[in-house]
């Protein structure tokens, strides 16, 4: 039977179990910069016995950021402290992996805890298929030309070869959570007349890109991971079906684990959470497109962990705010397991 601690070989990178650190971020990015505060975070999560740490949206341009604390991947001199990083939770034996992301119209010049008292929201830079706001008081985004998403499908290359150069176990392409990849591939969001919007093939031509141009950067060794919403929480949104056919493609273009979000598409939906919410999401793509993913979404439970893994509804379970409130989740959950050798040696007398 599969466990909730059974590693995993994922294109021979072996994870060593299946609780994954879900991507957060953490707005203490300094020019895009690692600082002290992600070494301190992410390798006590290392500690902590995560089997893979996938680092909050890095920002593939810098247009492209959520705020100006976003970490950044567009600039060369941005590789030593991602390397550092990756090299110091290597050595706590987590697996790590980074998500590369462009916030399209949800791009905002200003810290997180301003947002509630910004009267118009987003950037004056703000770029998206479309010129649709996110919600009422959002900037209007600049639709893009075919140029413009040719010159940021330049920047995932760029951003693709800084990772592989990090030293990255995996590579997440974020599109999910009405970010842009995500406003490609929403009707909600894409309008387009053009080869980019309309039809099915044509909203999820720019994501198809962006996969072609990560996996022909990325050696072989190196898995791929896409976080999705699965649904969209509004009339005529991107439905699980579409999701279930996304996902069959991006298997065959060489992506390894479909991470099942969702919603997120505009400012005002009816977005209910309860435990496991997403998981249904997870395991019908799973089944019917027959590749791996992950679940992610108030798993707050060794027993909700361990159901969704040892009953195949999903590979891989993201773990997001209760990895916040305690960065030794794994630790405690395989005690609770019975499954030895977790606790740090330094903590043995604590346990
Ligand atoms: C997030 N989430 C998130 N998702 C993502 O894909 N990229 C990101 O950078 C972030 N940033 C982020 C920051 C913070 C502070 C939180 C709480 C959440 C969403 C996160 O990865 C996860 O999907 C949700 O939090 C649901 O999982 P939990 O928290 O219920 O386990």
């Amino acid at each position: 039977m599969v466990h909730l601690f059974s590693p995993i070989d994922v294109r021979g990178v072996n994870i060593r179990n299946r609780i994954v650190m879900s991507p957060m971020c953490m707005y203490s990015a300094e020019d895009g910069h690692v600082t002290h505060w992600h070494l301190v975070h992410y390798v006590s999560r290392a500690v902590g016995g995560a089997g893979l740490i996938i680092l909050e949206a890095t920002a593939v341009e810098e247009r492209g950021r959520i705020s100006p604390l976003d970490l950044g991947i567009y600039r060369d001199d941005h590789v030593d402290g991602l390397a550092k990083l990756v090299d110091l939770c290597k050595k706590y034996g987590a697996a790590v992996g980074i998500q590369l992301a462009h916030a399209g119209r949800k791009a905002e010049d200003y810290p997180p805890w301003e947002r509630s008292v910004r009267k118009v929201r987003g950037s004056k830079h703000a770029i998206a298929p479309s010129p649709l706001p996110f919600g009422k008081n959002w900037t209007i985004p600049r639709e893009m030309s075919v140029e413009d998403i040719k010159e940021v499908q330049g920047s995932y290359r760029n951003a693709v070869k800084r990772a592989v150069e990090a030293g990255f176990d995996i590579i997440e392409i974020h599109a999910a959570h009405g970010y842009l990849i995500h406003e490609f591939l929403s009707p909600v969001s894409n309008k387009r007349k053009d080869q980019y919007g309309g039809s099915f093939e044509n909203r999820v031509r720019f994501l198809l890109e962006v996969v072609r141009i990560a996996r022909s950067e990325m050696p072989d060794s190196m898995p791929l991971w896409v976080r999705i919403s699965s649904v969209d929480y509004v009339e005529g949104g991107w439905t699980l079906e579409e999701s279930v056919e996304l996902a069959k493609i991006l298997k065959k273009e060489g992506v390894d684990v479909i991470d099942c979000s969702s919603g997120r598409i505009v400012e005002d939906e009816p977005f209910g959470e309860y435990p496991g919410h997403q998981v249904p999401f997870a395991e019908r793509i799973k089944r019917e497109a027959g590749v791996l993913t992950q679940a992610v979404g108030m798993i707050t439970s060794y027993e909700l962990a361990q159901e969704i893994v040892a009953n195949g509804r999903a590979d891989f379970v993201a773990i997001g705010r209760e990895f916040l409130r305690d960065p030794y989740l794994p630790v405690r959950w395989a005690q609770k397991a019975g499954v030895k050798g977790m606790v740090p040696r330094q903590y043995l007398r604590a346990w």
